[in-house]
């Protein structure tokens, strides 16, 4: 009751959905996806078979598999006229807004002959978007520096297409760096679902109006680019660039600016809406950055020593322990993207391909089983009725 109005109790029914995709449980630091833990997944499985796992519900069996593979191998190429909407952007524009524009026209060429209806069509559009999305993440770098763009192989796996489709160029053989087509997959795993996050949120209550699928994808990507979301990637590694050096009065200059919320500055990569303990895919992250920086000869980067520090101060301040604040996905993926050559405004790009699977698959279980338009309730405070001046 709030003085005003009362609320129905159908009130927070409207603003919550059900799912049996993603499971988190935020104080005890868990994330299950279709119940098998993020760390068991990010050591045993694959992105691709991730993928299938969330969409499909069950871990492929050998054959299916290779057929899933296959036709995400298959569908990785984009319309030849998609290029021409590149050419619309300046050079030196944010990739996430070029991505936002070119994916928002992927409903232009692959939604007219599908009935989302069906669930093979659905399955069709699934598997479009978790292919065709590396390729234009790949076509978002190369024409922020001015390379001509990379076609898709389909003998490559779903992570070394993506660094070939990125670094390679015309003038000289490009070669798999193992290590690093590794630590693609594993952050691309890390990344794949959150359950209702504000992205996955927007996908849903877009795609609960009857939006194609291609259309409500493209306003994940939106909702992901916002520094308080999927944008703190990069944002880590102005933080890391600006604190400069791991000296403790450095570092404790930045954690009293953002305890004494010093033009309303935070730790970038720190908090999280729902952990209230650690972020274990944040665990699974420090760790790949040690074993991936280590086997490129990069273990004493200065930027992961400055992390390093400037997490256990964190930690052991009253004002992060109180308040529950921990490292979350973002605060060490940048360094290990940074160290595979990547540079920082694709950080929240990759964090979209990725995301893609997630976005799809809530996407695919909400239109499977039905589902009313969303309509978020508001508590209202404004003026109870009154009447115009003069009005009789
Ligand atoms: C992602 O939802 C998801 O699952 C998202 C995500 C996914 O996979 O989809 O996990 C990905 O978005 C991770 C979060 C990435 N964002 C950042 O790292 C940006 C920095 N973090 C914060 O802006 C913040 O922690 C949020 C937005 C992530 C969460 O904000 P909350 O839960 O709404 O917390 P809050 O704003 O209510 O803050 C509670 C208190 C406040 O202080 P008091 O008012 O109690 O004095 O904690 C403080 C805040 O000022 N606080 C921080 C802080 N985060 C919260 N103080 C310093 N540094 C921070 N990072």
């Amino acid at each position: 009751d709030h003085g005003y109005f009362t609320y129905d109790p159908g009130f927070v029914s409207t603003a919550s959905c059900e799912s049996e995709i993603t499971y988190i449980d935020g104080a005890n630091g868990v994330l299950l996806h279709r119940g098998y833990p993020i760390e068991q997944l990010a050591t045993h499985s694959n992105h691709t078979k991730l993928s299938y796992l969330l969409l499909n519900g069950e871990i492929p069996d050998d054959e299916a598999y290779k057929a899933f593979r296959q036709s995400v191998s298959r569908h990785t190429m984009v319309h030849e006229q998609i290029v021409n909407f590149f050419k619309g952007f300046r050079r030196d524009a944010h990739p996430m807004a070029v991505l936002c524009g070119v994916a928002g026209a992927l409903s232009a060429f692959y939604h007219d002959n599908l009935d989302i209806t069906q669930d093979h069509d659905r399955q069709v559009s699934a598997i479009r978007l978790i292919a065709k999305m590396p390729t234009l993440a790949a076509m978002c770098y190369k024409y922020n520096i001015g390379q001509p763009f990379v076609y898709p192989r389909n003998d490559l796996d779903y992570a070394e297409n993506f660094l070939y489709m990125m670094f390679s160029n015309p003038c000289e053989e490009y070669r798999i760096n193992p290590v690093a087509a590794k630590a693609m997959d594993r952050i691309f795993m890390l990344h794949a679902d959150h359950e209702q996050n504000a992205s996955t949120s927007t996908v849903r209550l877009a795609g609960s109006t009857g939006a194609n699928p291609f259309a409500c994808i493209s306003a994940g990507i939106a909702a992901l680019w916002g520094p308080a979301h999927g944008g703190a990637n990069e944002a880590v590694l102005d933080m890391l660039a600006e604190i400069g050096d791991e000296s403790e009065e450095n570092i404790q200059r930045f954690v009293d600016r953002a305890k004494n919320k010093q033009d309303a500055f935070r730790l970038m990569g720190f908090g999280h809406r729902v952990y209230r303990n650690f972020d274990p895919r944040a665990k699974v992250m420090k760790e790949t950055c040690d074993e991936v920086l280590e086997e490129l000869g990069m273990g004493d980067d200065p930027q992961l020593k400055i992390a390093k520090r400037l997490e256990q101060i964190a930690l052991e301040d009253d004002y992060f322990i109180e308040r529950k604040l921990y490292p979350n996905v973002d605060f060490y993926s940048g360094i290990i993207l940074r160290a595979l050559g990547i540079p920082k405004n694709m950080f929240t790009v990759i964090f979209a391909v990725a995301r893609t699977t997630g976005w799809i698959s809530h996407w695919n279980e909400m239109i499977t089983n039905g589902t009313r338009i969303g309509r978020p309730r508001q508590l209202y405070k404004g003026y109870t009725q009154r009447d115009y001046p003069g009005h009789q």
